[in-house]
């Protein structure tokens, strides 16, 4: 039986052993998985859809939609076996999407990295070593985690997420920016690059930074709210193409389109967010070094990369083989705000602090990690930043 304090440390050990399982054993075998079958999948699917509100119009969609769901659970065990526990993938608001709809509605379609000007790049003056992490989310300079919904307007957030950043770090409070302006309004090209912004259609931040400092300022969130790819829910806009929106290198434009809803009705000069003047843009070479330097010298990042496999990312610290996350395949648009390195039973490694715009719900509470220093999925070869007028 023992006396008091050994039986308190009988405990104790026991509790340590069940603790180092929990930390060490559990991730290696993870037996949990969905299940395959639609009898057990039905459930699971119903309290899904009451969690993440959704609703379908009729049978008909509800069944193919409860189709793709189970195609997805298959994926997503598929997935945690294939990374093994070091990156897990779970269910999310997007699981009633098949991978081609994800890639032609959520993502943008693949493009190649742009090669700026020389002019543009920062020069690197790396004097002394780099703290060994860094995070710009406690610090008051990244805003709430938002939600681009049913439309591939990536571009949008990741430059405003980059704006709202400067905007910060010169001291002024932080401020929510209107990502629907950039999306109604910007129609901005690079005829040389063959390279446009497109509205829901993707774009690249560098134009929309060139956007913003055409048209003299942006109005904030709250004054023009965001309203594209709400999926029909209140307060979904039909958006018109931009002025100047580029048919050859954008596609044809939705074939609907509201005019009180495009942006000759609603931008609104006179409530251009006072003192906000974007002047110039940065752009970041592709050693990732330099990369986290610039990082803490400028503030948070706006970066693109392969987002194919991100789905349905759950947690960990994404390290896809870049045979299955082609670098030059860019897709996705997104804002790096910090990053670090883990310890595990895997060994260290380093990664990359991400904020997504697939609302807060998704990953990591709205952000993920990802390996830094080998150019995964392409996340260095697109690194930007605008630069603001000082007064
Ligand atoms: C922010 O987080 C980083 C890394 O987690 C930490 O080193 C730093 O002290 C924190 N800063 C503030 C202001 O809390
Ligand atoms: C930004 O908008 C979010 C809602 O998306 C809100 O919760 C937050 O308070 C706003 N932040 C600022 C700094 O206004
Ligand atoms: C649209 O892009 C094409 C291809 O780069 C270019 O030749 C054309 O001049 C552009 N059209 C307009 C109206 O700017
Ligand atoms: C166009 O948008 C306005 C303002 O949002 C709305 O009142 C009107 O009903 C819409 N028209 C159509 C045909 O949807
Ligand atoms: C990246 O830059 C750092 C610091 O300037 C340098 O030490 C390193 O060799 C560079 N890495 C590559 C792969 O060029």
């Amino acid at each position: 039986k023992g006396n008091l304090p050994q039986r308190f440390q009988k405990m104790t050990f026991r509790i340590l052993l069940c603790l180092l399982f929990c930390a060490f054993i559990s991730p290696l075998i993870r037996c949990e998985k969905y299940p395959e079958d639609a009898e057990s999948a039905l459930p699971l699917f119903q309290k899904w859809k009451s969690e993440h509100n959704k609703i379908y119009r009729n049978h008909m969609i509800e069944r193919s939609k409860f189709k793709v769901f189970l195609e997805n659970l298959k994926v997503i065990n598929e997935l945690n076996g294939q990374f093994q526990g070091k990156t897990t993938f779970g269910l999310n608001h997007l699981a009633d999407l098949s991978q081609k709809e994800f890639s032609r509605i959520v993502l943008m379609p693949k493009r190649r990295a742009p090669v700026f000007e020389k002019e543009r790049y920062v020069r690197s003056s790396l004097s002394g070593s780099l703290p060994d992490s860094f995070d710009w989310t406690n610090q008051s300079k990244v805003t709430a985690v938002k939600d681009q919904g049913a439309a591939g307007s990536c571009w949008a957030f990741s430059a405003i997420g980059n704006i709202e950043g400067q905007w910060a770090m010169m001291g002024k409070p932080l401020t929510n920016f209107s990502v629907e302006q950039i999306v109604d309004c910007d129609g901005m090209e690079d005829v040389a690059k063959g390279e446009a912004d497109c509205g829901v259609f993707g774009g690249w931040p560098f134009l929309a930074y060139q956007y913003v400092m055409r048209a003299g300022g942006l109005e904030t969130w709250e004054d023009y709210w965001y309203c594209s790819g709400l999926g029909g829910a209140p307060g979904t806009c039909e958006v018109c193409p931009a002025p100047g929106y580029n048919t050859t290198l954008c596609g044809p434009p939705i074939p609907y389109c509201n005019m009180s809803q495009s942006c000759v009705t609603k931008l609104d000069v006179s409530k251009f967010h006072p003192g906000l003047k974007v002047m110039s843009w940065k752009a970041i070479d592709q050693n990732e070094t330099s990369i986290a330097e610039q990082l803490i010298k400028l503030g948070p990042l706006s970066v693109a990369l392969n987002a194919e496999l991100l789905q349905f990312y759950h947690h960990g610290i994404f390290d896809p083989p870049s045979f299955v996350c082609d670098p030059k395949n860019l897709d996705h648009a997104v804002l790096l705000v910090g990053y670090g390195s883990e310890k595990s039973i895997f060994g260290t490694k380093d990664y990359w602090k991400i904020k997504n715009s697939w609302g807060p719900k998704w990953g990591e509470n709205g952000y993920f990690r990802m390996l830094r220093g080998q150019g995964k999925c392409g996340i260095n070869t697109a690194v930007t930043s605008a630069v603001l007028a000082r007064m």
